[in-house]
């Protein structure tokens, strides 16, 4: 079973989309009308349906059957399509505006992707949300899953990298933008948990965030949660979370466009 066909059975009960995010999404995109918009490897939808809701033309399409299952009884405002990145179902220039959102770090063959990204877009930005390795050097999640923490790194691509394939595959970048996790934060991905580190006691929250669910032993994280709660009840966790703080920002927004 392919690995989001297992995430996404409890995926929802802690991912949905996150009106910050959302809102910084809409804001990149730039478009005000009704033209065709995709978000690729939508998941279970949370930010394509978000978006619809602010008025966009939305098309999700992800890779697993089960993600988009969910996708698909959240609303029929949006058109749904299972497929590969490399292998999008849609005709060249079909698209004035892409969203990727969480996922750049899955596609085996980053070129390839964003190449099929260009194709598919008339004219318009291809907005990305990710974090790069070395803003994830920094989460204080490092101290107590460490091991867990430098797999889910080496899964990330280079800020550096992403940019050259973007240029590649015929993208201009816009700009760069960090993202701060804030304590109000609604989707509970990897360092969601910034400021509250109880979260990741959570089993189910866990299970959402493919670095718990994938890359994880049972070991690690039974260790690494038996400190991190001992940690919290103690107090120290504040000085953990003083220890790790940066000035890289936690995630970041990647705003490429095709003129
Ligand atoms: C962390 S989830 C993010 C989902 C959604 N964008 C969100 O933010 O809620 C990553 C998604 O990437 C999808 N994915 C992974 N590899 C893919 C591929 N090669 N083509 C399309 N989707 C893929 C997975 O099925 C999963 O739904």
């Amino acid at each position: 079973m392919a690995l989001y066909d297992v995430i996404g059975i409890e995926y929802d009960t802690s991912r949905k989309a996150d009106s910050e995010i959302t809102r910084r999404l809409m804001n990149h995109l730039q478009v005000f009308d009704d033209s065709k918009i995709v978000d690729v490897a939508c998941g279970t939808g949370n930010y394509t349906v978000a978006l619809s809701e602010l008025g966009l033309n939305m098309t999700g399409t992800d890779i697993s059957e089960e993600m988009l299952n969910k996708a698909r009884s959240k609303s029929n405002h949006v058109v749904w399509d299972q497929a590969d990145v490399i292998d999008l179902p849609y005709t060249n220039g079909e698209f004035y505006g892409a969203t990727c959102i969480l996922a750049i770090h899955h596609f085996k063959d980053l070129l390839n992707a964003f190449q099929q990204v260009h194709r598919v877009l008339d004219k318009g930005r291809f907005v990305i949300f990710t974090s790069s390795p070395d803003q994830m050097e920094r989460y204080w999640l490092k101290e107590y899953f460490p091991k867990t923490m430098i797999d889910s790194c080496n899964q990330m691509p280079r800020v550096s990298d992403v940019v050259d394939y973007l240029k590649r595959a015929g993208f201009k970048i816009e700009g760069l933008e960090t993202f701060l996790i804030q304590p109000s934060l609604q989707d509970f991905f990897l360092y969601s948990g910034k400021h509250e580190p109880n979260m990741y006691l959570n089993p189910k929250v866990r299970s959402g965030i493919s670095t718990f669910a994938n890359l994880a032993s049972k070991e690690e994280i039974s260790v690494g949660c038996t400190r991190l709660k001992s940690d919290i009840e103690s107090g120290r966790i504040h000085d953990i979370l003083d220890r790790y703080s940066s000035d890289l920002g936690d995630y970041l927004f990647v705003v490429a466009d095709k003129r």
